[in-house]
């Protein structure tokens, strides 16, 4: 069923992160009549500033309200579905990353488990005593659900029930658990297995954020397996412009009744982790961010890491006529552009004092 966004209340969770923040703005600027709320935590496994920063240029929207809060907090999770009553649940709150799971595993649970569950409960009774409640719940998995799967491109019809890390497990666990809880209560939900998203104001735990940052202290990098990993790299606004194609059409009911679906949403063309570095290297040279290449560090590969990432979009294609576009040369020369715009004064590029500013 198509869902009209006009005069809808929409929760994002993680709405301070990477994808929510991109996801918050673009829905902001597409009508006045979308009511947004949003909660994050605001943890620090990055840079909060950068959150704050992303926060920042939502405030000024007068249907934005911003919650400081954990998706773990069940009290405060049924306050907010009481509140606000959304319409649709967009649920991005996680703990991500494959390699802190293992050093942290437990915000994994409290966040990704006890987190999700809590969305799903405030779900199921969204409906209580006859009440229209949730329309629609759009929720974030992951690629790395596939684990070490060696048929590529990777389909949403492959099994996956052999997880490399604890982050992954997670993921498939709240596929699993939404299940259950579209089949019980008949909560319409789809899940979206995003493939390594990166852009402007991105993740800087993720690879090509840290390379940047060593890049410019001169710093050396280092390549995991000899470089030989390939990445289905998708762009930010692809990802956006998917999740929201996504959220206007609540999925069919499968073969067993259950208004349930998954989808892949990667850019359908990997590109080596080489290729990838080398063509970074070129935008924040043109941009004047680098001077020199940086010395590279070959290095085994790391455990919980999966050789090879290749999104399936068929399906995407077919019930949404949308795949991502965006190449990976455009691509990281917006992220180049931004990073330069938001660390770096013009004195400090191409100078002796290549700092980055601790904004
Ligand atoms: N970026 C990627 O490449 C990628 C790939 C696959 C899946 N995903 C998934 O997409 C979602 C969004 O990812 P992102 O890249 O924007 O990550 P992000 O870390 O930038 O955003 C997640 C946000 O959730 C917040 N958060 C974490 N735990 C919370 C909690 N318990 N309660 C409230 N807020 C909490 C964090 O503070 C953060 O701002 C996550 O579920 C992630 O697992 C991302």
């Amino acid at each position: 069923m198509r869902l009209d966004l006009n005069n809808k209340t929409i929760l994002i969770t993680g709405v301070a992160g990477f994808i929510g923040s991109n996801l918050a703005i673009r829905l902001i600027h597409s009508s006045d009549n979308i009511k947004l709320i949003g909660i994050d935590n605001m943890n620090d496994y990055y840079d909060i500033k950068l959150k704050e920063s992303r926060l920042k240029e939502l405030g000024d929207f007068k249907n934005f309200t911003f919650i400081k809060g954990s998706i773990s907090d069940k009290l405060l999770i049924k306050k907010i579905f009481a509140d606000f009553i959304p319409d649709i649940v967009v649920n991005l709150a996680a703990q991500a990353g494959v390699r802190y799971s293992i050093t942290n595993p437990d915000v994994y649970i409290d966040s990704n488990l006890i987190g999700f569950f809590n969305i799903l409960e405030a779900c199921r009774h969204s409906y209580d005593d006859g009440k229209k409640g949730v329309e629609h719940l759009v929720y974030a998995s992951s690629s790395s659900v596939y684990g070490s799967n060696k048929k590529i491109p990777y389909s949403t019809n492959d099994r996956v029930d052999n997880p490399v890390s604890l982050y992954a497990a997670t993921k498939k666990s709240n596929e699993l658990t939404a299940h259950a809880y579209s089949k019980l209560y008949g909560i319409p939900s789809t899940g979206l297995r995003f493939f390594t998203v990166y852009g402007p104001a991105g993740r800087p735990d993720m690879a090509y954020f840290g390379f940047t940052n060593k890049m410019v202290k001169g710093e050396k990098i280092q390549i995991f397996n000899y470089g030989n990993l390939y990445r289905d790299f998708t762009y930010i606004d692809d990802i956006v412009s998917g999740i929201i194609k996504v959220i206007q059409k609540t999925p069919e009911f499968t073969d067993d009744g259950v208004p349930y679906h998954v989808y892949n949403i990667g850019n359908n063309k990997p590109v080596s982790l080489m290729y990838f570095v080398e063509t970074l290297e070129n935008c924040l040279l043109e941009e004047g961010i680098i001077s020199v290449r940086p010395e590279k560090e070959l290095l085994p590969m790391q455990p919980g890491d999966v050789y090879q990432t290749y999104a399936d979009v068929d399906e995407l294609i077919k019930d949404f006529g949308f795949k991502p576009e965006t190449s990976i040369e455009e691509g990281l020369r917006r992220f180049a552009k931004w990073y330069r715009g938001y660390y770096m004064q013009d004195s400090q590029i191409q100078g002796e004092n290549n700092e980055i500013k601790s904004t």
